[in-house]
């Protein structure tokens, strides 16, 4: 069977963009013909600074976040990247195949390290060489994300193929991105041209999957829009990054495709559309959220699902490691 990975860094809460770019995604494919790994990806979360209780309370949160989006942990292997110690010995090996001149160019490195690359922590710069080897660990050949991924996903397959042919090996897969949907690049509420994040300083940028119903109904109506009705066909966004946005974000929430949404409220203005959004993305998040809260009340039962999935999860990783050492010449 085909088998799927995909993480999801505990360094502050889940917003909408996770929720829509990612996680629906994940809980489809786990109910497809798919074996399912799941990651919260705590090592790659320090490679910027978090506050050690943070870490600790946003990585069951994020646990419970899957959870409480469908996410079961009968049918998916639910793990914590630090407790499946596979990921980081096979991110050494990667760290040694992947070469300087390929992290350079990563787009998501320029972004975060800022003006002063010199400052960022060496974790950052390999971040996506982690990133391989939480992928190859299982052989996964699927990873669903939003397109904000697509680079490090491209660098995840020229680190297989290296390792390939440096060794002489057909030994790891050439994994498949998953970016699919009406909501792969959900932006941000204030500015259209940038992307939603949970690290953008402005609260009403965002719809975090903890919000309730009056501050999701209040981020929307203040949303940055154009004074236009919406068009009667997609095509009519294509200049309009806010009301694309909105749309988008739409039909992601209601699994519809932007044409469908435009049939019915194509016309429309933003006064009487905005109110719609907000009653269906209460009406699909609040569930979700309320779950969240009710398992969090019980973090031991949390901490018991993710062991039970790391030892799933080294069950497939460890013969991969050992052979991988093996290919390398490690005496064992
Ligand atoms: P992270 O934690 O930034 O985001 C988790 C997932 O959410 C998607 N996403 C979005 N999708 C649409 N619109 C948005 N505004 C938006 N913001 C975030 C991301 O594309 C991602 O799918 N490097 C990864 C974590 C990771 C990983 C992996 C992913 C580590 N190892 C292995 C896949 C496979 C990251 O920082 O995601």
């Amino acid at each position: 069977t085909p088998r799927v990975f995909s993480g999801i860094q505990p360094s502050g809460g889940l917003t909408l963009g996770n929720y829509l770019g990612a996680i629906k995604r994940f809980v489809s494919m786990q109910d497809e013909a798919y074996e399912t790994i799941y990651c919260m990806v705590d090592l790659h979360a320090i490679t910027v600074w978090q506050d050690p209780a943070d870490l600790a309370r946003n990585t069951r949160e994020l646990a419970a976040g899957f959870i409480a989006s469908g996410i079961s942990p009968e049918k998916s292997i639910l793990i914590n990247q630090s407790q499946v110690p596979e990921h980081a010995q096979l991110g050494w090996i990667f760290n040694c195949v992947a070469r300087m001149g390929w992290m350079k160019r990563m787009t998501q490195f320029k972004d975060k390290a800022g003006k002063n690359a010199e400052a960022a922590s060496l974790g950052l710069f390999g971040y996506p060489a982690l990133m391989a080897a939480d992928i190859l660990i299982y052989h996964a050949t699927h990873v669903p994300v939003g397109e904000d991924q697509k680079q490090h996903l491209e660098l995840t397959r020229d680190i297989a193929t290296k390792f390939n042919h440096d060794y002489g090996v057909d030994f790891f897969p050439l994994t498949e991105p998953v970016i699919e949907g009406a909501a792969t690049r959900v932006m941000s509420l204030r500015d259209g041209s940038k992307k939603m994040s949970k690290s953008d300083p402005s609260d009403a940028s965002r719809i975090n999957m903890t919000d309730d119903a009056d501050a999701i109904a209040k981020k929307i109506r203040k949303a940055k829009t154009d004074p236009d009705a919406l068009p009667s066909e997609a095509a009519g966004l294509a200049e309009r990054p806010e009301a694309r946005n909105l749309v988008n974000i739409y039909a992601a929430l209601n699994d519809q495709t932007v044409d469908q949404v435009l049939a019915e409220v194509g016309g429309q203005q933003f006064g009487t559309f905005k109110p719609l959004l907000a009653e269906l993305a209460v009406a699909k998040l609040s569930p979700i959220s309320e779950e969240m809260a009710r398992l969090m009340a019980d973090t031991a039962e949390i901490d018991r699902i993710l062991a039970r999935g790391a030892d799933q999860a080294r069950e497939i990783a460890a013969p991969i490691l050992q052979k991988t050492y093996e290919i390398v010449g490690m005496v064992r």
